[in-house]
């Protein structure tokens, strides 16, 4: 089948690959000059494991191209996918649907023969119905469908979660729209992937929901880790004890600096807008929003507590910048709230992330960048873990201490066990787990 794939972001470039892969003819539109030159030649913009190979191979195939324009790619198309982005809007946490409604107006100026239009755009409930109207309002001759396809895949897993996903959701309301979607996600039938057909709004609301729940979730144990440290309790062992029940799970139960990210803040934001224009508010979903805010801000008074009270004059080593590991992705990372705080409560930062740094430096200021761990931590008073990547569980702790100013430790991620770092002289403080002493 021919796909066009509109965007070439995280979601659209790693969907669109993972098409090609599936034996479909995929044309990426990206209008992005720079990302587009890179993808032309091949490059992923994005840093994403296992993405530049999948691409190089289907490019080579000739399964996989890219372009800027979309009328010429549109030719013989069986689907048109929206994946372009859906930030927050300024001022009032709606999603900001001008790129989606300005793709569903190029769709329609563009498109010759019939085709489906699917968003896969994270895209706020009515999306649906209110492009079926933009284009049948330009082009009322013309044949099409509309499909709601969410997406659930992960940053940094997000190539296993496109090929094996718990599931898979498609609102359609007419048959041929059900039977390409069908046929677009025949491997996925293979090997027995849950394929959910329902309404638009039901598809869209359940992505909105599903994420407001991980966010609940993330949001429930970081209050409970705070409990645990009032209490001297462990949150992980509470987090395991709770995980272990099968209606509960181990997932997302992780205490940390706040969730953040390019899909949970602002979804759980629109989703709360939605919910209260629509007369039925989501104050649970409300106050995790709130809840998660204020968190990110207060991770900084952490650091500064465990530098005895007071950050002025001293320098702190930030290792790990992006809001997860195995992304470049900055947005509404927890460092983007710590960093300001430590700069204004006196410290001096050095950083360093192993692959988020390039973007991190359009975002944040007067920050010494750092080679690696070590660089960043000498002469420093304190160190804080910000982001969980692999390479930073097994530090040297020795070459550390005889590096830094002061020893002082902050474990933000909880990726290491007290009483090692303890053992290593440090002062030591993580999430939710009783002070060593
Ligand atoms: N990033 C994730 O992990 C993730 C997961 C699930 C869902 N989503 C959702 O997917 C959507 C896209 O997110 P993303 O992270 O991939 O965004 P992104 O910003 O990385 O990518 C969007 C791309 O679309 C391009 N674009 C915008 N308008 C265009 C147009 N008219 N024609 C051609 N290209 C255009 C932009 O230049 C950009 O490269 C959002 O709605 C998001 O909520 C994201």
């Amino acid at each position: 089948m021919r796909i066009v794939m509109i965007g070439a972001g995280y979601v659209g470039l790693v969907s669109g690959a993972c098409f090609s892969e599936f034996g479909h003819e995929v044309v990426c539109v990206e209008k992005d000059a720079a990302r587009l030159a890179l993808l032309k030649a091949g490059r992923s913009p994005i840093y994403e494991p296992g993405l530049d190979d999948l691409m190089a191979s289907n490019m080579k195939a000739g399964h996989l191209s890219f372009t800027g324009e979309l009328a010429p790619a549109l030719k013989g198309a069986d689907a048109v996918f929206i994946a372009v982005g859906t930030p927050s809007r300024r001022g009032d946490g709606h999603a900001d649907m001008s790129y989606v409604f300005a793709a569903a107006r190029e769709i329609a100026a563009a498109l010759a023969g019939p085709a489906v239009i699917v968003t896969k755009s994270t895209v706020p409930v009515g999306t649906g119905r209110e492009i079926e109207r933009i284009v049948r309002a330009s082009r009322p001759d013309l044949e099409f469908d509309v499909a709601s396809n969410p997406e659930f895949l992960r940053e940094g897993s997000a190539i296993g979660d496109f090929m094996r996903p718990d599931r898979v959701v498609i609102g359609a309301e007419s048959e041929r729209a059900r039977e390409v979607m069908r046929r677009l996600y025949r491997p996925l039938f293979l090997i027995e992937t849950p394929i959910l057909f329902t309404s638009f709004e039901t598809a869209e609301l359940i992505k909105y929901a599903a994420n407001a729940f991980l966010a609940a979730k993330i949001t429930f144990i970081n209050e409970i880790a705070d409990l645990c440290e009032k209490v001297g309790a462990n949150v992980q062992d509470v987090a395991r004890g709770m995980g272990l029940d099968g209606r509960i799970g181990r997932k997302f139960l992780h205490a940390g600096p706040g969730y953040g990210g390019s899909c949970f803040p602002k979804d759980t934001l629109a989703l709360a807008r939605t919910a209260s224009e629509a007369g039925a508010p989501l104050r649970l979903v409300e106050t995790v929003v709130e809840v998660n805010d204020r968190r990110k801000a207060r991770m900084a008074d952490k650091v500064v507590d465990a530098l005895g009270g007071s950050a002025a004059g001293a320098t702190v080593a930030v290792l790990g910048l992006t809001f997860k590991p195995n992304t470049d992705d900055m947005r509404e990372a927890p460092s983007l709230a710590i960093v300001p705080a430590l700069q204004k409560a006196g410290a001096a930062i050095r950083a360093f992330d192993p692959v988020g740094m390039a973007e991190a430096k359009k975002l944040l200021a007067d920050v010494v960048w750092c080679a690696d761990a070590y660089e960043a931590a000498a002469g420093a008073d304190a160190l804080a873990i910000v982001t969980e990547w692999n390479e930073f569980r097994a530090l040297d702790l020795a070459r550390l201490k005889a590096s830094m100013r002061r020893a002082v430790f902050v474990d933000l991620r909880n990726i290491y066990t007290p009483a090692d770092v303890v053992g290593a002289g440090f002062v030591y403080r993580s999430v939710g787990r009783p002070d060593p002493r």
